[in-house]
């Protein structure tokens, strides 16, 4: 075993040895001082007994293989049920249905009971840029990030329940943290007190190459990830902000990810619908149209309470394709991972054993001269928990469909499909139809697209009828990119 002075570090050092990772080390003497320092320091952060179980899971004895962890038993394949979902209005009794919900969903925020929480931890491996995906811009005219977009819906939000500000919960991983709060501090929080944004830093794993050995990144640092986005629940419990949350008389949390500027954060309808079904956890849904869309699917297990998420690859063939009469697809209530939670759920869950997924992943690393590698395939297992996991243990738990074009566009390739480009046309999109259902007029080409540049800052309306509120008598006239 390597030798320290420090007898903490040494420790330490000895935790790695019994987890059977030595091979951190392994350009211990090439190391200066700082090297030395900056890995030993890297390693007190890792829970190597942790990475120990994973990997004798995974690894070791990988049965079922990773990548298909859950299953029924005996490999069978699963009993499924499509969901109760909350339709999108289609009548007046539906309408009805969210106009009372909107209205308990008001007054809930306005009386400071439910908190945005964004995960913002994510490594945007796959979008590829520099720093976090939180900072991508998105604004189709102003060019404001994601998190600006975000920040600006709480402060109207606020505004609109007749609040000074409301608590703003923000999960960062290392691959984020230092980025995001250097980012909120220079945009002076764009407009909302420092002391209610609560930052929540989620804790990372080693990802490991094929023999379970924890891959290193440089010489003296581990290849690590975040946890995943189900890090939440370990990471609200250790960083204080349940309590916070209490304290603060907080008693449902709205939950979003970083990459969906079409999100309609704190949505009064969804609240609503939480407070009236006294739900512990509620999910958005938007319909899958096509059996080979790849979206996880909530669905309902014969004997559980609650929902479950399970991945497209989970499902059988025969579930898979089957439509209903109407010609829509029977399995259809495609997860949009925007959530709402009771604290009270979220306190019980943080104890929850939700389980590891295990995914293959290209992972830098360097060779053993110490020099980079990229490599061109799969190198490496990287280990995540779902927040979705939770869904089965509560009880009652709703789903509620959204309509995609409205509330739906993630930001997460580079190419192809879900991109930053998408995203900002579905902004305007969606901004256009706001204008004309007030009345105002929007040019079009001939395939029907808004043929400027439109935004719509959160300030200026909240959602549609904010809109009609504010412009319903003076409709907008579009003539060129206008950031309204
Ligand atoms: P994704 O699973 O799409 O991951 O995260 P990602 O990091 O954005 O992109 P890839 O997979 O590396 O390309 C969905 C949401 O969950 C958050 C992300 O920040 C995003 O809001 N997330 C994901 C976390 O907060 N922590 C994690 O460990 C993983």
């Amino acid at each position: 075993m390597i030798k320290v002075d420090d007898e903490h570090a040494q420790l330490t050092i000895a935790r790695v040895y019994q987890a059977g990772q030595e091979q951190v080390f392994r350009f211990w003497d090439e190391l200066d001082d700082a090297g030395r320092a900056a890995l030993l320091a890297q390693v007190e952060t890792i829970d190597f007994r942790l990475l120990k179980t994973l990997v004798t899971k995974y690894v070791e004895r990988p049965t079922p293989l990773p990548g298909t962890i859950r299953g029924g038993p005996g490999g069978a394949s699963l009993v499924l049920e499509p969901p109760d979902v909350i339709e999108l209005p289609k009548d007046d009794v539906s309408r009805a249905r969210d106009a009372e919900a909107r209205r308990r969903g008001l007054e809930a925020i306005a009386a400071g009971t439910v908190a945005p929480l964004l995960v913002a931890g994510g490594q945007a491996t796959r979008l590829g840029v520099d720093g976090p995906k939180g900072l991508v811009p998105i604004g189709p005219v102003t060019g404001k990030s994601l998190i600006q977009l975000f920040a600006e819906q709480i402060r109207a939000a606020a505004a609109r329940g007749g609040l000074a500000s409301l608590p703003w919960y923000v999960m960062t991983s290392e691959a984020t943290d230092a980025g995001l709060r250097a980012a909120f501090a220079e945009a002076g929080q764009w407009g909302l007190p420092a002391d209610d944004v609560f930052f929540l830093k989620q804790r990372d794993l080693p990802a490991v190459n094929v023999r379970g050995k924890a891959i290193l990144a440089d010489k003296n640092r581990i290849a690590t990830a975040p946890n995943g986005h189900g890090g939440l629940l370990l990471a609200l419990s250790e960083s204080g902000a349940l309590e916070d949350m209490r304290r603060r008389g907080v008693e449902h949390v709205f939950s979003f990810q970083v990459d969906n500027p079409l999100c309609a954060v704190l949505d009064p309808v969804f609240v609503g619908h939480h407070v009236t079904a006294g739900a512990e956890m509620g999910t958005k849904v938007v319909e899958k149209k096509e059996p080979d869309e790849k979206v996880g699917l909530v669905v309902r297990r014969p004997r559980q309470p609650g929902l479950s998420v399970v991945e497209y690859s989970e499902i059988d063939e025969a579930n898979r394709v089957e439509r209903e009469e109407d010609g829509r697809l029977r399995f259809r209530a495609g997860n949009a991972a925007i959530h709402t939670f009771s604290v009270s759920f979220l306190e019980r869950a943080c104890a929850l054993d939700l389980g590891y997924h295990a995914a293959q992943k290209k992972v830098r690393t360097v060779n053993r001269k110490g020099e980079r590698i990229d490599p061109s395939e799969a190198n490496g297992l990287k280990f995540e928990l779902f927040l979705f996991d939770a869904m089965p243990h509560a009880d009652p738990a709703i789903a509620q469909e959204i309509a995609r074009q409205d509330e739906f566009s993630p930001v997460k390739n580079a190419r192809g499909a879900d991109t930053a480009d998408t995203a900002r046309r579905a902004l305007i999109d969606r901004a256009a139809r706001w204008i004309e259902s007030a009345g105002g007029a929007v040019p079009r080409d001939d395939n029907g697209r808004p043929t400027h540049a439109i935004e719509i800052g959160p300030l200026t309306a909240l959602d549609r009828e904010a809109f009609e509120e504010r412009f319903g008598e003076k409709p907008p006239t579009i003539d060129g990119d206008v950031a309204l």
